[in-house]
């Protein structure tokens, strides 16, 4: 079994993608999580380049959602909302709106920040933008505020309560995908 994990970070010692690397050690023997890296070349959303063929970083992305049994997103919070780069993704891989590769995907929303409150509002924005592209978004998340104390270099969440939290919500994103499996 295999969850992506999708990074709205683009900076080099994100906290969020370093929550990703903390989630690869909270996931049961078996279940690989592979992070995703080509944010960086998805081009903005324009509707005339949106045919096929797909530029190849758009291609890439629905490839890997499609083929991952479920999706994991770690966002920051960029003024009260998600950052750009990730909503941009987002509206590329939900196109064609009815197909979409996140349409009836399993996906759980976490989120890192350096101030209080760990994202909570660009945890929640983000679930909106995910339930309009169709996508079997599990109810709460993860938040990891003061994160340059709670996460340290090598991924590790050093947080006793968060860890739970955040095995927690693994094991209900998991068990979403035993029903697509049955159904498959
Ligand atoms: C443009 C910008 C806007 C931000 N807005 C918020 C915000 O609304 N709320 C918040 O808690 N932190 C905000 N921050 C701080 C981020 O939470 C912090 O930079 C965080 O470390 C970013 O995640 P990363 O470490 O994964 O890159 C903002 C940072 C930037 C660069």
């Amino acid at each position: 079994m295999r969850v992506l994990a999708i990074s709205g970070s683009l900076r080099r010692d994100s906290h969020n993608t370093l929550l990703l690397r903390a989630a690869a050690e909270h996931l049961p023997f078996g279940v690989e999580l592979e992070l995703w890296e080509g944010l960086r070349e998805v081009p903005p959303y324009d509707q005339d380049d949106d045919v096929e063929p797909a530029p190849a970083a758009v291609a890439a992305l629905r490839d890997a959602v499609a083929e991952a049994d479920a999706v994991l997103i770690a966002t920051p919070e960029y003024n009260h909302s998600i950052p750009g780069a990730l909503k941009n993704a987002l509206d590329w891989a939900s196109r064609p709106y009815a197909t979409n590769a996140f349409r009836g995907k399993p996906v759980a929303v976490i989120g890192a920040s350096a101030g209080l409150f760990g994202a909570v509002w660009a945890q929640a924005e983000l679930r909106k933008v995910l339930a309009a592209m169709g996508a079997r978004v599990l109810d709460g998340g993860v938040a990891v505020g003061q994160a340059a104390d709670k996460l340290d270099a090598d991924g590790g969440l050093l947080d006793e309560a968060l860890r739970e939290r955040l095995d927690d919500l693994l094991g209900a994103l998991l068990a979403e995908t035993q029903p697509l499996r049955a159904a498959a």
